[in-house]
């Protein structure tokens, strides 16, 4: 029979031509929208993270709503890597180039430290640009990336073959 988590995997709406002609966009809002769905899927997320964690490094915007939830049900830290001029301190910054355009990353200065140990968390892993991004700043601030974790990793874009280092754990290979 179908699990919980199979149900809730199913609510996620694929949309053509978003943004931009031929890609297609992977719209978790039906999902998140779905109260034992949500619940589902943090805690498949959160059973991903090994041993020795205790801080999420979680991608503005849609990884905030997936890493905070695991970091409040599960007993992590969470640490938003965030978007350009938001931060009032930033430990270090990353430009690189996504799916569709171009993106900065900010870390959040003296949050993380030499040793930690933590996962990064975002929704969808295409080119792995954006967690490729995400893992180098965690390196930087002299922490240590033990795994990355993606509701759906789309298998043709090779962002695993990008992460390769890293181990990418994802719900869905779509
Ligand atoms: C989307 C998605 C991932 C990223 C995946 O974020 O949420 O973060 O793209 O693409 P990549 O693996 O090719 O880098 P986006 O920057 O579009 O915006 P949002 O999360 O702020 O909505
Ligand atoms: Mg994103």
């Amino acid at each position: 029979s179908e699990t919980a988590l199979d149900r809730a995997l199913g609510l996620v709406r694929e949309v053509p031509d978003f943004p931009e002609p031929g890609v297609l966009f992977r719209d978790l809002s039906p999902l998140l929208a779905d109260r034992d769905g949500f619940r589902a899927v943090t805690d498949a997320l959160a059973a991903t993270v090994p041993a020795g964690v205790s801080t999420l490094v979680a991608v503005e915007a849609r990884g905030f709503l997936f890493g905070a939830a695991m970091a409040a049900a599960h007993g992590y830290g969470v640490v938003p890597v965030r978007k350009p001029g938001k931060l009032p301190a930033v430990a270090h910054r990353a430009t690189y180039a996504l799916e569709y355009g171009t993106a900065t990353l900010e870390l959040p200065a003296d949050v993380l430290r030499p040793g930690d140990r933590v996962v990064v968390v975002d929704d969808v892993l295409a080119t792995g640009g954006t967690v490729e991004a995400a893992a180098g700043l965690v390196r930087r601030a002299g922490a240590e990336v033990a795994g990355v974790t993606v509701v759906i990793e789309i298998a043709a874009l090779g962002g695993r073959a990008r992460l390769a280092p890293h181990g990418v754990r994802s719900l869905i290979t779509a």
